[in-house]
């Protein structure tokens, strides 16, 4: 039986208002996958969870709602817009074909920073290779930038995944990237985050404020983040 606090916090959420309304909002959600050769890639522990709750959050808010995703094994939120992407660079090419048509861009994909130099036509065989391999990695494209360096840009939000100085490292990030709000969490608690349907996060708003929430299901976490949305559009 679930705990009857997360009921009642899921029946909120449920019955929210229809405050995004006439908006446009583009999510991306889960890993990107960067190719070594045929059968091989480089990724991340990212199930998409978060990036998928918002969406489906922003859809019953009235928002318009196109989902960007890595590869995943979520079904798609009823009403929402998927497309579906393997590498970084695929995803870029998707956030930024249609950018001007957002009014918000969540940025809750964890996209791969680095992605190896050469990608292998064909199987790499142990015999060829011998005992160890070298993997020359190039960073990829930073898609968050690259949105808030426009003008006009879209509202952006951030995700921070950190394991340390959680408040401190996220704030930096928010500022070196000159999002609008940034949303962290802290990646050394197993019990949340990554493939668990629940999380704990912390919200830090440019102008200054940060709001905690307390440990709660992605879709509850996505309501509030989604709160801090609407006002900061109330402000623009
Ligand atoms: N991000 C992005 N493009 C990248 C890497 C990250 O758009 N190539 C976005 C993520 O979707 C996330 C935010 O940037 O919203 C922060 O990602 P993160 O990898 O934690 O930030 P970095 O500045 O790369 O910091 P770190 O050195 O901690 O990896």
């Amino acid at each position: 039986m679930p705990d009857p606090a997360v009921i009642v916090e899921q029946l909120k959420a449920l019955a929210a208002s229809r405050d995004l309304e006439g908006r446009s909002i583009l999510v991306t959600a889960g890993p990107t996958r960067e190719p070594i050769d045929p059968v091989r890639y480089i990724s991340n522990r990212s199930s998409g969870k978060m990036g998928y709750a918002l969406a489906e959050a922003a859809t019953r808010r009235g928002a318009s709602v196109t989902l960007v995703s890595g590869p995943t094994s979520l079904p798609p939120p009823r009403g929402v817009t998927l497309t579906r992407v393997e590498t970084a660079r695929e995803l870029r090419d998707a956030v930024m074909e249609h950018i001007r048509d957002w009014d918000v861009v969540i940025k809750a994909a964890a996209v791969a920073d680095y992605s190896p130099a050469m990608v292998a036509t064909s199987k790499l065989k142990k015999e060829a290779a011998g005992d160890s391999i070298a993997l020359e990695l190039r960073r990829n494209p930073d898609v968050l930038s690259e949105i808030t360096a426009l003008s006009p840009r879209p509202l952006v939000v951030a995700f921070a995944a950190e394991t340390e100085a959680v408040e401190e490292n996220a704030r930096k990030k928010l500022e070196r990237k000159n999002a609008d709000l940034i949303v962290a969490n802290d990646v050394s608690d197993p019990s949340i985050g990554f493939d668990s349907d629940f999380h704990e996060v912390l919200i830090i708003a440019r102008a200054g404020s940060t709001t905690r929430v307390a440990r709660a299901t992605k879709l509850v976490i996505a309501h509030r983040i989604l709160d801090a949305v609407v006002e900061r559009l109330r402000d623009r």
